[in-house]
């Protein structure tokens, strides 16, 4: 069908127009018929124009357009007029004029869709998903995918005005597992043998600073087969970055740039640097969490010095097998009933907690079941030390340290969440988390874990205890946390060959593993590797954040399932017969 090229979008129209002649393709949003009047919404991109059937200025016009259904393609000519008094419409950009068209050209006709293509829909995600194309054609959506789309562009512009270099690296790779479980490529030339997709760029870009590039950066997909939540996706964007001849400080500073570029351009806020501080430690007694939510008070106090003498025995055998005592005041709740004690105990036994201790505080006395067990002193440098009011309530929960301070922290949000301490309205906090642990034990395999990667360099006065006492040994590892997310994540490296062979020593993996998992990267680093270190945000994540959505499936054109499926085509999928064979593949 032949149609003309439109003169404008059908978010441009504006009173200046008035009685120009005018050609306008898009969707039918809507359509009202009123009295012999056609009365259309036009939708684009750009937003919507009202266009007007009427019999008396164009009679052949006005037929063709009874057969008009919503997301019919059309193309329209027309004169553009000032809406008549009493009907312009101040909620539209265009709400000022309309068109009177005197041609119509059909150029699609479409189903009724499974859903009604507007902002507010109530459809389940799943019918969405199936149909993502028609999802992403919702305005709100375009917003979202609009604002990813220029968080790109001042990404880009910032690490190239930054002198850094974007280079684009493999994503059949080899399969050195990271952390998460690897997808595999299985290679149809090299019978037996497979690729792995990269979890992250890290090797490559550590490689790149031997290289000499300095200042590396990629916006960059990576794949990693874990257990998905709202946060996560099997593959995923990071902007990754690295720099040579740096410490700490200078990845800081670049980042605390970038971040103040996207508050100011995305949200139109000033960002102050230098941005908060806080050591994983401080983070874990405090928040009970390694990414804190800090836009609510509601703070952990390790309370082991309140009951140093305590003779009450539970307090006492987590003091002597050096565990940790953690309470939190949940101020005003001291009225909560038993009901309701039970339910938030139920919560924090889901997680592995022995029990919730629980108190409420009184005018001059604690309510509470263990309160007989405890003096009077500890009573009161109980109360001092939460600074809890009468009408409060207290938790204390005590067991092994990490653990049971990331249950209260979780307790903490769950609190967060009845008392609504978060506020659509409130600031948006960003932070710095420090010196992780460079180790993790692992309980069921009995065995240390890198907790960020095994290429991360402790904190130099620590080397001497990666033999001796592997948990106590610092990172050189930071962490970018939003509003109790973590948006990024990075370190300082390794760039010496006999550091890293203690490093995978003390992680237990062998000469033999190391050599062939890891062999190209020590062997680079015996050619002249510049001290160096870096970090990745994660882009879908920020995304999510800065369009204000709770699943970074809404920033995320053609996302998967929490189940790894992509609804609309289907995958992952069978395949054929010749296809395995090929590959050498048999399913069992
Ligand atoms: P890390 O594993 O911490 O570090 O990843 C960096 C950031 O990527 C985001 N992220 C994810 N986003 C969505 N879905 C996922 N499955 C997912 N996994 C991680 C997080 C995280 O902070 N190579 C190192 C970085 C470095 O050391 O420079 C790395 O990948 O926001």
């Amino acid at each position: 069908m032949q149609f003309k090229t439109r003169t404008h979008t059908c978010g441009e129209l504006r009173e200046n127009n008035i009685g120009e002649n005018v050609v306008l393709n898009g969707w039918v949003d809507t359509r009202r018929d009123l009295g012999g009047l056609i009365f259309i919404d036009l939708r684009d991109r750009y937003g919507i124009t009202q266009i007007v059937f009427e019999p008396t200025f164009d009679k052949e016009a006005h037929e063709q357009a009874s057969v008009l259904r919503n997301e019919f393609v059309i193309s329209i000519e027309g004169k553009v007029r000032k809406r008549p008094e009493g009907t312009e419409n101040a909620a539209l950009p265009t709400g000022q004029v309309d068109i009177m068209v005197n041609k119509l050209i059909i150029l699609n006709e479409a189903k009724t869709p499974p859903f009604p293509i507007k902002n507010e829909i109530d459809t389940s995600e799943d019918v969405r998903l199936k149909y993502r194309y028609l999802d992403l054609r919702r305005p709100a959506f375009q917003k979202n995918l609009l604002m990813r789309h220029k968080m790109y562009q001042l990404v880009r512009k910032y690490f190239d005005e930054n002198n850094f270099v974007e280079v684009e690296t493999p994503v059949l790779m080899k399969s050195t597992p990271e952390g998460a479980r690897d997808y595999l490529v299985p290679s149809r030339i090299h019978k037996g043998k497979f690729y792995a997709l990269p979890q992250s760029p890290q090797q490559y870009k550590q490689l790149l600073m031997v290289s000499g590039l300095d200042r590396y950066f990629q916006i960059v997909k990576c794949f990693r087969d874990e257990d998905l939540r709202a946060d996560r996706q099997p593959e995923f964007t990071q902007i990754d970055v690295e720099m040579s001849f740096i410490d700490q400080e200078n990845i800081f500073q670049v980042v605390e740039g970038l971040m103040k570029l996207l508050y100011k351009e995305i949200w139109d806020k000033e960002l102050t640097l230098p941005l908060p501080r806080l050591s994983f430690n401080d983070a874990m007694e405090k928040y009970g969490s390694d990414k804190p939510d800090i836009r609510f008070d509601l703070e952990m106090v390790t309370l082991n010095h309140v009951f140093e003498n305590t003779s009450f025995k539970v307090f006492q055998d987590h003091i002597k097998n050096k565990g940790v005592i953690t309470g939190m005041v949940a101020p005003g709740c001291g009225e909560y009933t038993r009901n309701q004690l039970d339910v938030l105990t139920d919560f924090v036994k889901k997680q592995g907690a022995g029990g919730l201790i629980w108190m409420r505080v009184k005018d001059n006395e604690l309510d509470a079941p263990i309160a007989k067990f405890l003096t009077d002193d500890e009573k009161k440098n109980l109360t001092s030390a939460l600074n809890a009011k009468p009408g409060d309530l207290i938790f204390i929960l005590t067991g092994p340290r990490l653990k049971v301070l990331s249950i209260m922290g979780s307790l903490r949000m769950e609190m967060a969440r009845r008392l609504e301490l978060i506020k659509p309205d409130s600031a948006p906090k960003l932070l710095w988390v420090t010196d992780f642990p460079l180790f993790e034990w692992d309980e069921q395999t009995k065995r240390y874990y890198a907790m960020h990667h095994p290429f991360t360099s402790p904190r130099l006065e620590d080397v001497d205890f990666m033999e001796s006492d592997p948990g106590r040994v610092r990172a050189r590892a930071y962490d970018l946390v939003l509003n109790g997310s973590e948006v990024a994540g990075g370190s300082i490296r390794i760039h010496n060959a006999d550091l890293q062979a203690k490093m995978f020593k003390a992680l237990g993996i062998s000469d033999e593993e190391a050599e062939y998992k890891f062999g190209f990267l020590m062997n680079a680093f015996k050619f002249g590797a510049p001290p160096h270190g870096g970090i990745a945000f994660g882009f879908d994540r920020m995304a999510m954040i800065f369009a204000g959505e709770n699943s970074i499936r809404d920033v995320i054109a053609f996302p998967k399932t929490a189940s790894a499926i992509s609804l609309m085509d289907d995958a992952p999928s069978t395949v054929s017969e010749e296809q395995l064979k090929e590959l050498y593949i048999k399913i069992r």
